[in-house]
């Protein structure tokens, strides 16, 4: 129980803030589009296919990971686990997540909305 009765003084430690402190700018100084694609391929979703998924999402935006589009509408990034294993492959785009996707599904989901940013 010794180190609960510390915990406070390990919160406010140097480290700790310094570790808080990037984090916070990194979330202010990270590109994203208006649309933000997160796709997983970490084991259960690289093994049905988030890998290739990756790759075609990138192919089809034409962007690296973690890239903006020129005209500001989407970003990609790969991504570890987001707790959609039971149906991989899964991505996100901003805080919806679409699970067992293809890349039928996928032009699906771009397409609609790139019609909704014309
Ligand atoms: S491995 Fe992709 S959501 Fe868990």
């Amino acid at each position: 129980m010794n180190w609960l009765r510390r915990w406070p003084a390990a919160a406010a430690s140097r480290p700790f803030r310094l570790k808080k402190w990037w984090a916070t700018t990194r979330c202010f100084t990270r590109s994203r589009g208006k649309y933000h694609v997160q796709v997983c391929t970490n084991i259960s979703c690289l093994l049905v296919g988030g890998e290739e998924l990756y790759e075609y999402t990138a192919k089809k935006l034409g962007l690296g990971n973690k890239e903006v589009t020129a005209d500001g509408q989407f970003s990609i990034e790969e991504v570890e686990c987001m707790g959609a294993c039971s149906w991989a492959p899964a991505i996100q785009i901003n805080y919806d997540f679409h699970h067992y996707v293809t890349p039928e599904k996928l032009d699906q989901l771009l397409d609609g909305l790139k019609q909704r940013t014309q």
